[in-house]
């Protein structure tokens, strides 16, 4: 394990301190200017994915010394430490495996001992049984219908991957089905899921790695009492509920027969899990011949990531570049803009993949770290983004590296929006780059007056990702590259990127007002007084204290 206090006096990340001194303001003008070339050297490609990373504050000194920073922080061994099986989650004492999950068939990874080649198999062999027969109309609801709506019940990692994934490949999905995603515990969210669907026609999908977060089971509940008193039948639940969970006692308790339960295992983090069982309704919707298409994108970038030297691997050199930005030149955010529809809810699925990964303040030995960790990731889809916060990045004053992701070919029939499209994904990281200065204003005849608030200073840094076609091997290949790109950086900060205890304070404190706010009586407060004013304000204007 190396010391997290050190990494700031490690030798490699005192080089960069330097270097970054040195490079100062240096501008992607003037690194064009001195390379004209860079647009051609600073790429590389994976697992059918290609990455420009010209447009960086980089050169060929700095992607040196990030390699070296790298390599003195045991990167290649600790991904192969992850890769093996090693229980480097070492707060849960857990295999990180997530990779086994797109292993092939002959394959063989040991955990305690075990192979669970052919556990991930088994489970990805009765998911294809059980979507094959949903799929053609032989798995029948309670009054003998076929299933027309998949509704996912889950929340964080049981939601944010088969939402992302059945968006994006809804040109693969079966046209004859609805697919609708319930994660909020507002009421809201259930309410208009079901709104205008046959119960008769409907299957849940409850997807939750512990069976027991209280939004997904008070969702769950909800659905199984929709269902029960729209088909007047309590048997309906085991014909109209599967569950995708490692808690096969909570299934049963639930009433779900666990015949019709889909394992993974501990192994599995839930931001890791959507090439899993909880894929199910990813699998019902794109068919298992297409799941299985991601699945060899995902293993494509496993081995890209496993093999390539770390100055040509993808995921490392992503890593290694938000470290550079959040580390030296402080940037606190990275923007992620998809020029796909399809992949408008993908900067949310990396929200939670990279900063419950990677929001952490202590390093593996426990101890505070006196660096920063885990970058702010927000973004939406271009051209939408183009009209709406792309001001900010061109004008106003802060840094804002980019990831901006595009494809070459449509899969909409509507072809000729595509050239469009990309036109100003291209635009786009050239306008970032170079801007626009005040004596190319002048010539092009702007009034004086308007100059100083038409110029664009440009510099801000962006990947350009460019695969072929957004397709089921493309979408696996693509996020495993933002899963590889995450473990990099935590291997760099030394910290664990696969526990996420930030988030059970909030859910311990949700649990106590609860009784506070649903009692008839008026409850005895004890929080801080801002607390205890909104509450007592909640419960007045809910008429609660009447
Ligand atoms: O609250 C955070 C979290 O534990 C995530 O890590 C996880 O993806 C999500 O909740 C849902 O958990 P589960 O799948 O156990 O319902």
């Amino acid at each position: 394990m190396t010391d997290g206090l050190g990494l700031t006096k490690t030798q490699s990340w005192q080089a960069l301190k330097t270097h970054h001194e040195q490079m100062g303001q240096a501008s992607l003008r003037q690194l064009f200017a001195e390379d004209p070339t860079r647009g051609e050297s600073f790429c590389a490609e994976g697992a059918s994915i290609f990455l420009d990373y010209s447009k960086n504050r980089i050169t060929a000194k700095t992607l040196s010394l990030l390699v070296a920073l790298a390599r003195e922080r045991g990167l290649e061994a600790r991904r192969d430490a992850m890769f093996r099986g090693e229980k480097i989650n070492i707060t849960e004492n857990r295999a990180v495996l997530h990779t086994a999950l797109r292993a092939p068939r002959s394959a063989s990874i040991l955990v305690d001992g075990r192979d669970v080649v052919p556990d991930v198999h088994a489970v990805l062999d009765r998911m294809e049984g059980f979507a094959e027969r949903v799929r053609d109309g032989r798995w029948r609801g309670c009054t003998g219908k076929s299933i027309e709506n998949v509704i996912n019940i889950g929340i964080g990692g049981s939601y944010l991957g088969p939402e992302m994934a059945y968006l994006a490949l809804c040109p693969f999905s079966r046209q004859t089905m609805n697919f609708r995603f319930v994660s909020n515990v507002d009421g809201a969210d259930f309410t208009e899921a079901v709104r205008g669907l046959d119960p008769a026609r409907t299957l849940f999908v409850i997807s939750s790695k512990t069976f027991t977060t209280l939004e997904t089971m008070t969702n769950a509940m909800t659905a199984r009492q929709w269902l029960v008193e729209s088909l007047g039948r309590e048997d309906a639940v085991s014909s109209h509920f599967v569950a995708v969970s490692t808690n096969a006692a909570k299934v049963g308790e639930f009433g779900i027969d666990t015949a019709n339960m889909f394992g993974f295992w501990d192994w599995v983090g839930g931001r890791y899990s959507m090439d899993s069982a909880i894929g199910l309704s990813t699998m019902l919707a794109i068919g298992p011949e297409n799941f299985k298409e991601m699945l060899a994108g995902f293993h494509a970038m496993d081995e890209h990531f496993r093999a390539a030297p770390i100055e040509k691997n993808l995921p490392a050199l992503m890593g290694l570049l938000t470290v550079w930005y959040n580390n030296f030149f402080g940037a606190q955010t990275i923007g992620v803009m998809p020029y796909a529809s399809g992949l408008k809810r993908f900067p949310a699925y990396l929200q939670q993949l990279q900063m419950e990964s990677n929001g952490k303040h202590v390093d593996l030995d426990g101890r505070f770290v006196d660096y920063q960790t885990g970058p702010i990731i927000w973004g939406e889809p271009g051209t939408d983004a183009q009209h709406s916060f792309y001001q900010l990045i061109h004008q106003g004053a802060k840094l804002i590296p980019c990831d901006l992701i595009g494809f070459c070919r449509p899969l909409s029939p509507l072809s000729h929006h595509h050239d469009l499209l990309m036109a100003n994904m291209f635009a786009q990281a050239e306008a970032m780059a170079f801007g626009k200065t005040a004596e190319e204003l002048a010539a092009e005849g702007s009034p004086a007056f308007q100059t100083p608030f038409r110029v664009c200073n440009g510099n801000q840094p962006t990947n350009v990702i460019l695969a072929e076609a957004l397709t089921p091997k493309t979408l696996g290949s693509l996020v495993a590259l933002y899963e590889h790109n995450v473990f990099t950086q935590g291997v760099v900060w030394n910290i664990d990127s696969f526990d996420q205890w930030g988030v059970e304070l909030g859910k311990v404190l949700a649990n106590r007002i609860i009784p506070e706010l649903v009692s008839d009586t008026a409850p005895q407060l004890d929080h801080d007084s801002s607390t205890n004013a909104l509450i007592q304000r909640y419960r007045g204007l809910k008429g609660a204290n009447r």
